[in-house]
């Protein structure tokens, strides 16, 4: 029994693990070995939609049901093409937890979720939007700041605390994003977080299916080197997504500037630069994680790669997190002892 068990019981109860610590869904990495994996080490793991072929979805679910009887996500990208197959897979399978992603549930989604006897979880960004997805009967919220890899709102984790957490207390809330360290964790469950969702620092696992040059990459980078996507002035607009800094990146800015300079001459409509700006990313993740393509595809991280150089063993990462939160807890129990 750890100190630390009674203050993170809420989110461990919720999620139904031993630690409330969500391993965060990441598309072509979340793989359902790995998630499997991850939920017999008990964190809490999410299986990463994506846009995958329906079928495939259906057998990796399958694989995971079968590999373990701890609780699972679902990570669904509500504007992917194939969400509402998706989805009605996720209940058909009877997956126990289901995390809306991209952009936010409406209504009869949550509803068709929540009536298949799954616990519904939503990112949001505002209170307003929180408020809005616990009457339509969200379970649980992710609060994400844009220190975190992959697609990231405008906003950092220290001011979404502030304008989210400490306003809301209805249903529990998982933090996320720049978070590599267990330290952190007490501070936040007394801030009223129910735990924390976490990506970067578990791609750093030996179970981690990411080619090794993906790794190699995160070993070498910094914080700053993880930049959100650049957009060049207003014309163009470019869904931001936190990514290392590589020749893919700077060929990106590149097009914009072209597809600018084309606009002003009239000799390309928007709706075609637009779409060529949509169109040149797509792709890219999946070459880097699974070919090793670190020049030109999408290196997905949060600015927490500046923190994590070494890849280990899971059982070990995940260890080494619930030391240090415990052991942060127990030097702040001694410490508010000499102020009591
Ligand atoms: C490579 C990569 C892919 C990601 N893909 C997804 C995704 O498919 N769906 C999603 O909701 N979040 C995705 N994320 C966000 C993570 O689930 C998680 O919230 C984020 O990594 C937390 O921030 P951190 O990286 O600083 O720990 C991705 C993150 C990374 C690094």
């Amino acid at each position: 029994m750890l100190a630390i068990d009674t203050l993170w019981e809420k989110g461990k109860n919720f999620l139904g693990t031993r630690y409330p610590i969500i391993v965060g869904a990441m598309t072509w990495i979340s793989t359902a070995n790995f998630v499997a994996r991850i939920a017999n080490e008990g964190a809490f793991a999410c299986l990463a939609a994506g846009n995958l072929d329906p079928a495939f979805l259906r057998k990796e679910i399958l694989k995971i049901q079968s590999q373990t009887t701890n609780p699972f996500g679902l990570n669904l990208i509500t504007i992917a093409p194939n969400y509402r197959r998706h989805l009605q897979l996720a209940v058909e399978l009877q997956v126990p937890y289901i995390i809306f992603a991209g952009s936010y549930p409406r209504g009869p989604e949550i509803k068709l979720a929540k009536e298949s006897g799954a616990r519904v979880l939503s990112f949001a960004s505002t209170e307003t939007l929180a408020r809005r997805l616990i009457d339509m009967g969200i379970d649980a919220l992710i609060l994400e700041g844009s220190e975190a890899g992959g697609h990231v709102g405008h906003v950092s984790l220290i001011v979404l605390l502030q304008q989210v957490l400490f306003q809301v207390q209805d249903v529990p809330i998982f933090v996320a994003g720049g978070i590599a360290s267990g330290r952190l964790i007490p501070y936040f469950l007394l801030m009223g977080a129910a735990g924390v969702q976490m990506g970067t620092y578990f791609v750093m696992t030996e179970e981690c299916e990411a080619h090794p040059r993906f790794k190699e990459a995160f070993i070498r980078a910094r914080a700053r080197d993880a930049v959100a996507t650049p957009q060049i002035g207003s014309e163009l607009r470019v869904v931001a997504v936190r990514a290392l800094r590589n020749k893919g990146l700077d060929k990106f800015a590149e097009l914009q500037i072209e597809l600018i300079q084309k606009r002003r001459r009239r000799e390309i409509s928007h709706e075609e630069a637009q779409y060529q700006v949509e169109n040149f990313w797509v792709g890219a993740l999946r070459r880097a994680v699974q070919e090793g393509d670190v020049d030109y595809g999408s290196l997905m991280a949060g600015q927490s790669v500046g923190l994590v150089n070494q890849v280990r063993p899971l059982k070990a990462a995940l260890a080494h997190l619930v030391k240090e939160a415990e052991e942060e807890w127990q030097r702040l129990r001694k410490l508010c002892k000499n102020y009591l």
